[in-house]
């Protein structure tokens, strides 16, 4: 991985995988950092979407402009004042706007702040460390940049190469009333609601991430969506449970009864 950001899974994508069903394609509409992309097996096919620009373009950079990148990250430092610049201004150059988030994204708070945040595990030399590794990681996979309701009216399934029963879809939006900071428009209620709709209509084995927020809970219930509990979380305010909501139930779930939540 080389992009830090909020809400990445790398570190419980290893609780969430094994209620995974078997798949060769798998769509993420919510790529982000890639933290469970990255962390995982890669399938067959993938196909790879975020509604943020800087994101894509950040992978397809690493894609198709490779050297040009790493030429870059090795020249340019990472100085307070550079930052500012970049907190008010864009860039128009695709390598140097894939610099600019990467550094915005990976040295400040929370990717919005506008002055250095020094880590010892979170350094310009890591990036270009892990930057081959994505390169590999992203070959053959398709990189989308739409809003996730147009996600699967792009993919052409047939019976043959992409089968719908050979398709998992991982969706891990924005967690419904957290805070939250990517520059894309914020999460609402209908936007959870149309996530579960998916879950519904799709006919493509599905699963969410979520906190267990009541709503949330209350939609899937009235869906028939299955609920597992994968654990506590906790944050400087408070601790939530994860959940994963799928539309079908594993050999896991159902031998582990108390993995469901019933409320
Ligand atoms: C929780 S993050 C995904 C984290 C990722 N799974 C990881 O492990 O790094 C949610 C992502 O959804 C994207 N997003 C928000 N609204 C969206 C929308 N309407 N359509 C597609 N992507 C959206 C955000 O830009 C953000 O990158």
């Amino acid at each position: 991985m080389i992009l830090t950001r909020p809400g990445n899974k790398r570190k419980i994508v290893k609780k969430i995988a094994p209620f995974f069903p078997d798949h060769k394609l798998r769509i993420e509409p919510f790529f982000g950092a890639g933290g469970s992309f990255f962390s995982l097996p890669k399938p067959k096919y993938s196909i790879l979407n975020d509604l943020d620009g800087d994101v894509v373009n950040l992978y397809l950079t690493v894609l198709n402009k490779k050297e040009q990148l790493i030429e870059e990250l090795i020249k340019v430092p990472v100085c307070d004042g550079l930052m500012k610049y970049w907190y008010r201004h864009q860039e128009t150059d695709e390598v140097m706007k894939a610099v600019r988030f990467l550094f915005l994204s990976n040295f400040t708070y929370m990717g919005k702040g506008y002055t250095v945040r020094y880590g010892i595990d979170n350094s310009k030399r890591n990036i270009l460390k892990n930057i081959d590794s994505v390169f590999f990681s992203l070959q053959d996979c398709k990189i989308m940049n739409v809003d996730f309701r147009e996600v699967l009216k792009k993919i052409s399934f047939s019976s043959t190469v992409t089968r719908k029963s050979d398709s998992f879809i991982y969706m891990d939006p924005c967690y419904l009333e957290t805070e939250n900071f990517y520059k894309v428009p914020k999460w609402t209620k209908q936007d959870t609601l149309d996530c579960l709709d998916i879950m519904v209509d799709s006919g493509i084995n599905c699963a969410m991430s979520e906190f267990d927020h009541e709503f949330v809970l209350t939609e899937a219930k009235k869906r028939d969506l299955n609920i597992i509990e994968i654990g506590e979380r906790q944050n400087i305010n408070n601790r939530k449970t994860e959940v994963l909501i799928t539309n079908y139930y594993t050999s896991l779930n159902v031998n582990n009864e108390q993995l469901k939540i019933n409320y």
